[in-house]
């Protein structure tokens, strides 16, 4: 979310009650701080969430709000984004084993069908343009005011997000539920990216018109996994299949040889920033290999863009001040950002995280590791005598880049516990100066990102999404759009 509006910068949020950690929970070492801000992060989302969740009196049921606060800033509303987001994790943690989360789940579901259906200032269902409106109000109509809009990632999150659940129930045996409740609004999610994927629009953080990395990238992998799931129900999806192949081949041209530029725009920026690492974490897949072309976590490009954008806001944050290169520190969005004091948001620290904990599940599956020109200067910081080759699981440098990297990878998520409040309570930022919580509290998204990198950390990762069968890059990069058509959606029982 978060928010470009002028209305909003203009209005700085006053300063938050002081952070003051409570011994025990410093005490309690790594472990045991997942271990309890995991429940209280869980606790944190579900309270968001109509239109029971404390946080979110007077929203539909399963409307994820991004916040409770309705002032300095206001973020009671309901974004596509952070909530596909945010059920793609509870969708994780219900196929994990936790049941008792299926039927906010289908709530969800049932308010996106709604949702579809909204005529907004973005558009309206007839010609898609409707369903990539980034925002809604909380009792499910459209949001007026000026915004950037549109985003073109939200239908793309949104697929994967009820493709995850969709899966699930195939794998059940339940094809017609899934037919009747779930592939309708996936179609018309996939046929949205399908038309619209070559046009620009506003980036995750609303303020970047152009065409964002992270946009790109989660458009190509909900066409690819949108292909799968298209035909293991008989259904077909065209313009997956035809538009695919180009979104991926457009996402090349975001790498510069060292890092991704994420936003294609003429913006000012260095082009180094967050949505980058989101967007490894997004399109992990726990069955491909290290590949460039989709930028896998453990890929040689992701570890170099990792260094390159971590290093960026060493300098800039006083709390970063004692930080230098390969020890974890506080990230935030972008160097540049000046949004609510320009400071590192919890979300983003996780990002870092998760990725090492994705690309050391990546290794541990292929049982080796490599060191490329290009990623040697990520190791080098970690081990300063890593040097470019392929290292087998058995050897002594797999063994202590690993573990360098693993305790890399713990450091951010120590730099959250630092600056979390006893409670446990996750808000948007925390300051550069000294960390103390700071702008929208209880984001959900910050919760979300909270227990997606402590399951990573822990081994358990989401389905393929088939990565490996999609990493061709075509040999001329070609515009394109599918038309598609669209239809009313509707849930019925389960
Ligand atoms: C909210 O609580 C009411 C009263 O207990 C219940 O009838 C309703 O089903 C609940 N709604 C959701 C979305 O859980
Ligand atoms: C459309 O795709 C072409 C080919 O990849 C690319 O050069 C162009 O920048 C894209 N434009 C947008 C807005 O996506
Ligand atoms: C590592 O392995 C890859 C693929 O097998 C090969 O292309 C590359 O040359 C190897 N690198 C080194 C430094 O041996
Ligand atoms: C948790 O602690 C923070 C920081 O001290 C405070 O602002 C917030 O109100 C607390 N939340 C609850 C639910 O007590």
């Amino acid at each position: 979310m978060l928010c470009l509006d002028i209305l909003t910068l203009a209005l700085l949020a006053p300063a938050v009650v002081s952070s003051a950690l409570h011994p025990s929970r410093r005490q309690s070492g790594l472990s045991g701080f997942i271990q309890s801000e995991s429940t209280a992060s869980l606790q944190g989302v579900l309270n968001n969430i109509g239109a029971n969740g404390t946080g979110a009196t007077g929203a539909s049921a399963g409307i994820v709000v991004a916040s409770p606060s309705k002032s300095n800033p206001d973020y009671f509303y309901t974004w596509t984004r952070d909530a596909a987001l945010t059920v793609t994790m509870l969708v994780d943690r219900f196929i994990a084993g936790d049941s008792s989360l299926e039927s906010v789940i289908q709530q969800y579901i049932t308010a996106q069908a709604k949702l579809q259906t909204v005529s907004n200032p973005s558009g309206s269902l007839s010609d898609g343009s409707g369903l990539a409106e980034p925002k809604f109000n909380v009792d499910e109509t459209a949001f007026t005011g000026a915004w950037g809009r549109p985003q073109r990632d939200g239908p793309a999150l949104r697929a994967t997000a009820l493709i995850a659940y969709g899966n699930q129930l195939l794998s059940k045996g339940k094809e017609s539920v899934v037919k009747s409740n779930i592939w309708p609004i996936v179609s018309n999610d996939l046929n949205y990216v399908a038309q619209y994927w070559n046009q620009t629009g506003f980036d995750l953080w609303e303020e970047v018109q152009g065409s964002s990395f992270f946009t790109v990238a989660a458009q190509h992998r909900a066409l690819v996994e949108g292909s799968t799931f298209a035909k293991a129900l008989g259904e077909t999806c065209d313009g997956c299949d035809s538009q695919a192949p180009q979104i991926l081949c457009f996402l090349q041209d975001f790498w510069n040889g060292m890092a991704v530029i994420s936003n294609l725009a003429n913006n000012g920026r260095s082009g180094l920033d967050a949505n980058s690492l989101i967007s490894s974490i997004h399109t992990f897949d726990p069955s491909a290999a290290c590949d460039d072309t989709t930028f896998q976590p453990c890929s040689a490009r992701a570890l170099s863009n990792h260094k390159l954008v971590v290093d960026s806001f060493r300098s800039i944050y006083t709390i970063n001040s004692d930080k230098k290169a390969g020890t974890a520190a506080a990230v935030g969005r972008y160097p540049e950002d000046t949004y609510q004091g320009g400071n590192p948001w919890y979300l983003a620290t996780l990002a870092a995280a998760e990725q090492l904990y994705n690309a050391l599940y990546q290794w541990k599956t292929q049982g080796s590791l490599s060191i490329t020109q290009t990623s040697l200067p990520f190791f080098q910081d970690l081990v300063s005598s890593a040097a470019t080759g392929n290292y087998s699981s058995s050897s002594s440098t797999y063994t202590s880049v690993t573990s360098a990297v693993k305790e890399y990878a713990d450091g951010f998520v120590s730099i959250v516990q630092q600056y979390t409040p006893s409670n446990g309570s996750l808000a948007e930022q925390f300051t550069r100066d000294n960390g103390t919580p700071t702008s929208a509290r209880d984001l959900t998204w910050s919760y979300a990102a909270f227990l997606t990198a402590a399951s990573r950390r822990d081994g358990t990762v989401p389905a393929s999404w088939g990565a490996s069968t999609a990493n061709e890059v075509p040999t001329q990069c070609q515009g394109g759009s599918a038309t598609g058509s669209y239809a009313t959606p509707s849930v019925g029982s389960w």
